[in-house]
C-alpha cells in the first residue's frame, strides 16, 4: 500500500514538473502572429563565369513586402511593396536572371565599394604615398573600379530575429585590390522589418589606412520598374547645399547653397520640374543637413512620393552626403525584368555616402579608415503610402 502511494506521488511529481518546465519553453518559442508571417528563403541563382555558386534570398514580412537579394554583388534584385490600394509591385530596376547581371549593367541594386562614386584621375596620396587605382570612367575611378564590390561573390548568412529577417554578407577585399591599400574586411547586413523598412548596415575594418565609402545603388521607380519615367515623382531632400562638379563629374570642392537654383528640393518638388535646366540631368552629391561627425545619427535625408500609386519612400541615414542620380545614362538599350525596357530617367538612385573624391579634397569629411578603427554606416529605406 505504502509503495503504491509512493509510486502515485512520484508519477504526479514527474508529470507536474514536466508541465512546469514545458509551458514556459513553449511560450518562448511560439512566434507572434506577425513573426509567423515573416520568412526567409534561399534558392540557387546560378554560377559566375569562374564557377562560383550564387544564391537568391527572399525576405518577406507580415505585410507581404518582399525583398530579393543575391550574394553576387549584394544586389537587391526586387522590392515588392504595396500601393495605396494594397497592390504589390516591384519598385527597383533589375534582371530576372544571374546571367543578365553577369553581362554587365550600371550597378542596378548593387553594393558599391570600396569607394562609392568618383576619385579624380584614379589616384590619391596618403601619408606621402601615391596610390594608383583602376581607371574605369575615362581617366577617373568610379564605384570601386573594374571589379568592385558589385561584381564579387559575398559570403551570406541568414538572420531571423524578432520582427525582422535579414542576410549578413561579408567579403574580404585583399591588399592591392583595384589599387587600394590594406586588407579590408567588409560586412553588409540587409534587414527587412515589419514596419516596411529595408535597413542596410555597413561595417569594415582594415590593416592599413585606406579610403572606404560604401553605398547602395538601387534604381527606384515607385510606380513600378519599367512603367515609365520618374519625372513625376515628388522629391524632398533635406539638404541646403550640394557639391558642384566639373565636366568629368568630379566635385570642384565647393559646398554650394541650392537656394534659388534647380538643385533645390528642400520643399516637395517634381523631379522633372526643372531637370531640363541641369546639364545632363541630376547626378550630384547633396550635403545632408545636421550631420555631426563626432556622433553621426540617423536623420531623414529624403522623401519621395509617386502620386498615382501613392507609394512613398523615405531615406534615413547616418552619412553626410547622398548622390541623387536621375538615371540620365539609361538609354533604352537595357531590357530588364519581365521584358521591360529601361529608357532615360526610368529610375532614380539615392546613394547615401561620403562626398565623391574626398581622398583628394582635404576640406571634405575624411573617408580614410585607419587600422583599429571601425567603419560603420546605416541607411534605412522606409516604404509607406499616402
Ligand atoms: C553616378 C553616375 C553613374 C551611375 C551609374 C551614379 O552613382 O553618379 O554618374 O553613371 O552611378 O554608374
Amino acid at each position: 500500500m505504502k509503495q503504491k502511494l509512493f509510486l502515485i506521488v512520484m508519477v504526479a511529481v514527474v508529470i507536474f514538473s514536466q508541465c512546469q518546465s514545458r509551458e514556459p519553453q513553449q511560450k518562448a518559442t511560439l512566434p507572434t502572429e506577425e513573426e509567423a508571417k515573416m520568412s526567409i528563403t534561399k534558392t540557387f541563382f546560378g554560377k559566375t563565369g569562374g564557377g562560383q555558386a550564387v544564391d537568391l534570398y527572399t525576405l518577406t514580412n507580415a505585410n507581404k513586402m518582399a525583398v530579393k537579394i543575391t550574394n553576387y554583388g549584394g544586389i537587391v534584385t526586387s522590392i515588392m511593396v504595396p500601393d495605396k490600394n494594397g497592390e504589390l509591385d516591384d519598385v527597383v530596376l533589375g534582371f530576372d536572371t544571374l546571367e543578365t547581371y553577369l553581362e554587365g549593367h550600371p550597378y542596378f541594386g548593387a553594393i558599391v565599394g570600396r569607394y562609392g562614386n568618383r576619385i579624380a584621375k584614379g589616384q590619391f596620396t596618403l601619408k606621402g604615398v601615391t596610390y594608383k587605382l583602376a581607371a574605369n570612367n575615362g581617366e577617373n575611378h568610379l564605384h570601386g573600379g573594374i571589379k568592385g564590390f558589385d561584381k564579387v561573390v559575398w559570403k551570406a548568412k541568414e538572420i531571423k530575429k524578432e520582427n525582422e529577417v535579414g542576410v549578413r554578407l561579408s567579403y574580404l577585399s585583399k591588399d592591392g585590390e583595384e589599387g587600394y591599400p590594406g586588407n579590408l574586411s567588409a560586412v553588409v547586413t540587409y534587414t527587412l522589418t515589419n514596419d516596411n523598412e529595408l535597413k542596410i548596415h555597413y561595417e569594415a575594418e582594415t590593416d592599413k589606412p585606406t579610403p572606404v565609402n560604401l553605398t547602395h545603388h538601387s534604381y527606384f521607380n515607385l510606380g513600378g520598374a519599367g512603367s515609365g519615367d520618374v519625372l513625376g515623382h515628388v522629391l524632398t531632400l533635406h539638404a541646403d547645399r550640394y557639391t558642384p562638379v566639373d565636366v568629368g563629374l568630379i566635385p570642384t570642392g565647393e559646398l554650394k547653397p541650392v537656394k534659388d537654383t534647380p538643385m533645390d528640393f528642400t520643399t516637395p518638388t517634381a523631379i522633372g520640374k526643372r531637370i531640363h535646366e541641369v546639364k545632363g540631368g541630376y547626378d550630384h552629391n547633396y550635403v545632408l543637413n545636421n550631420w555631426d561627425e563626432s556622433q553621426p545619427s540617423l536623420r531623414l535625408a529624403a522623401r519621395v512620393k509617386e502620386p498615382i500609386s501613392g507609394r512613398v519612400m523615405e531615406v534615413w541615414t547616418t552619412e553626410p552626403g547622398m548622390q541623387f542620380y536621375s538615371g540620365n545614362f539609361l538609354d533604352g538599350t537595357i531590357t530588364g525584368k519581365k521584358g521591360k525596357v529601361y529608357h532615360k530617367h526610368y529610375g532614380f538612385c539615392l546613394e547615401t555616402q561620403h562626398f565623391p573624391d574626398s581622398p583628394n579634397k582635404p576640406n571634405f569629411p575624411s573617408t580614410i579608415l585607419e587600422p583599429g578603427k571601425e567603419y560603420t554606416h546605416t541607411t534605412v529605406y522606409t516604404f509607406k503610402t499616402k
